[in-house]
């Protein structure tokens, strides 16, 4: 994956770093000469993590076994339940508790650079995993953050420029879970009734070696693999008991989108998404989960017959990959998709996919209720936004072959005008496919490039989390009824997967910290190929 390009790179991203540092006076850019190494002595640590990301061979397919990427953990202090190591190649479950403090020292034994981004947290910016910060092979870097979230879901994962979907493919993935008051006196199902699942597809050779790259359309569109691994293991199935559960689901694919339901009908019981969790239980016929996204389920088994199943599937949809002919014409979509190998029949969004199975097998008597009401959720609303005739746009457009946002690809420093957002406002944003260069300069009425013009795109906000104002939709004919009704806009998010012809409105609050902060779409394909700016705080 890497080429000699890239120390050449880092030299010129250095270069034009202290430039910029001398340029806005005061400002943190001169840290990241090195790598973060001090610890600060006046942070005092609750709990002090060692996390090493290195290679390994691991089993996965029965046979040869797989070289991965993985984050292995020790814990220095705090309390033992902080670290969970799970067999394969995800990380360690992080368990935080809000108001810790948490210091991590990252070491990286790759035999390329990488960082690790704390995907949902509120952190300040050097501890964020930004790119400009990548480390060298067998270099430091310490992290040290006060835990402000919520309690909920959240993840970490490598941030490497250019090399973010490799690095995650390959295993630099693990799980953060957020404890808090609240949640602890809703009683809500814990330790083994507490089951976190983490869905990633991949690919493997015949010598069980995970498979990636991908021709230009591949590329364009995202890898999809046809192997469904939950918690980096195939055919998951979990034992249950006649009892209700909390299942903790992360999407941690590249750039599949699942359509999460019961292949019994049961409907989906959702009581947390990306922000931790919801007001009160919503009920949806099924869940749409783009990557990067968490939901958190409710399954209650009391009453049903020991030995049965329940599994949770990927049901079908239009408005991805199957319908990618955003410009074309009526039927010729198919022949384009199978034609082409552009939407890639292996496990395409066009067939059902086994994800989990739930096997009943022991039956007790009690269970726990799900709440009516959850936790306080305070609903931004138009009068909490400081600028309310202002709304930073987040433009999705493409030009040369490569997605853009507000008309740019990624530059490691650098922002414009509208990306300069003042600390601890609350900004209304809207996040919208532009159309500009479609049949202009672009292959044409319909043809060509028109068609990678409507694909969706989960979009992610790094620093605080926000909430959904507005979701509409403007686009005939795209597939859109099979995935409307699988949207929880109610909760603290920070990925909104953005369908073809959606425009979403968010209230994003940018509290606490200054510094850039990126935005970019967590296609993992799309992120490395420059779908990712920075927004600069200040
Ligand atoms: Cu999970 Cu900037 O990413
Ligand atoms: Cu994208």
């Amino acid at each position: 994956m890497i080429n000699i390009d890239q120390k050449r790179r880092q030299f010129l991203q250095y270069a034009s770093l202290s430039t910029l540092a001398a340029t806005i006076p005061g400002f943190v850019f001169a840290r990241n000469q090195g790598a973060n190494m001090m610890p600060n002595p006046s942070f005092k640590a609750d709990v002090e993590i060692i996390l090493t990301a290195h290679t390994a061979d691991i089993p996965i397919l029965p046979g040869s076994h797989t070289h991965v990427f993985k984050y292995t953990g020790k814990l220095l202090k705090g309390p033992q339940e902080t670290l969970k190591e799970l067999p394969g190649y995800l990380g360690p479950i992080l368990n935080f508790e809000q108001g810790q403090k948490v210091r991590i020292f990252f070491n990286n034994q790759l035999p390329e650079p990488c960082i690790t981004h704390w995907h949902g947290m509120h952190v300040p910016q050097m501890m964020d995993g930004h790119p400009m910060y990548a480390i060298q092979p067998s270099e430091q870097y310490l992290y040290e953050f006060e835990v402000k979230n919520r309690a909920g879901t959240n993840w970490y994962h490598a941030h490497t420029h250019e090399l973010t979907a490799p690095q995650v493919y390959q295993g630099l993935s693990g799980l953060i879970t957020v404890a808090d008051e609240l949640e602890r006196k809703l009683e809500l199902p814990a330790g083994e009734y507490d089951i976190p699942l983490v869905i990633q597809d991949r690919s493997f050779s015949s010598g069980n070696q995970l498979r990636y790259i991908l021709g230009m359309h591949q590329r364009m569109r995202g890898f999809l693999g046809d192997t469904i691994l939950v918690n980096s293991q195939k055919d998951y199935a979990v034992p249950v008991k006649t009892r209700a559960y909390r299942l903790r689901l992360l999407n941690g694919s590249n750039s599949r989108i699942y359509k999460l339901g019961w292949n019994d009908g049961t409907p989906i019981t959702a009581i947390g998404t990306d922000g931790g969790l919801l007001a009160k239980p919503e009920t949806l016929p099924y869940v749409m989960l783009a990557p990067a996204e968490r939901v958190e389920l409710w399954i209650d088994f009391s009453g049903r017959e020991p030995g049965s199943e329940l599994t949770l599937q990927s049901l079908t949809y239009q408005g991805a990959s199957s319908q990618m002919g955003g410009g074309m014409r009526g039927g010729m979509r198919r022949d384009m998709g199978s034609g082409m190998g552009m939407m890639g029949h292996a496990a395409g969004q066009d067939e059902i996919l086994t994800i989990a199975k739930f096997r009943i097998t022991g039956q007790v008597s009690d269970s726990p209720k799900l709440p009516a009401e959850l936790v306080p959720v305070r609903r931004l609303m138009a009068q909490d936004i400081t600028h309310p005739d202002k709304t930073v746009p987040i433009a999705i457009g493409m030009r040369h072959m490569s997605f853009q946002l507000n008309g740019g690809t990624f530059e490691m420093h650098s922002y414009s005008d509208i990306e300069k957002i003042p600390v601890n406002t609350i900004q209304k944003m809207k996040i919208f496919h532009e159309n500009r260069g479609m049949g202009r300069g672009m292959g044409g009425r319909g043809g060509g490039m028109g068609m990678m013009m409507s694909l969706p795109h989960p979009i992610h906000l790094h620093g605080e989390q926000f909430q959904i104002l507005s979701r509409t939709h403007n686009q005939q004919d795209s597939g859109y009824d099979s995935v409307k009704d699988g949207f929880i806009n109610s909760g603290w998010k920070d990925t909104v997967l953005v369908m073809p012809g959606e425009e979403i409105e968010i209230a994003k609050p940018f509290s606490d910290y200054p510094g850039l902060y990126l935005y970019h779409c967590h296609n993992l394909e799309h992120e490395d190929m420059g779908m990712m700016r920075n927004f600069f705080v200040s």
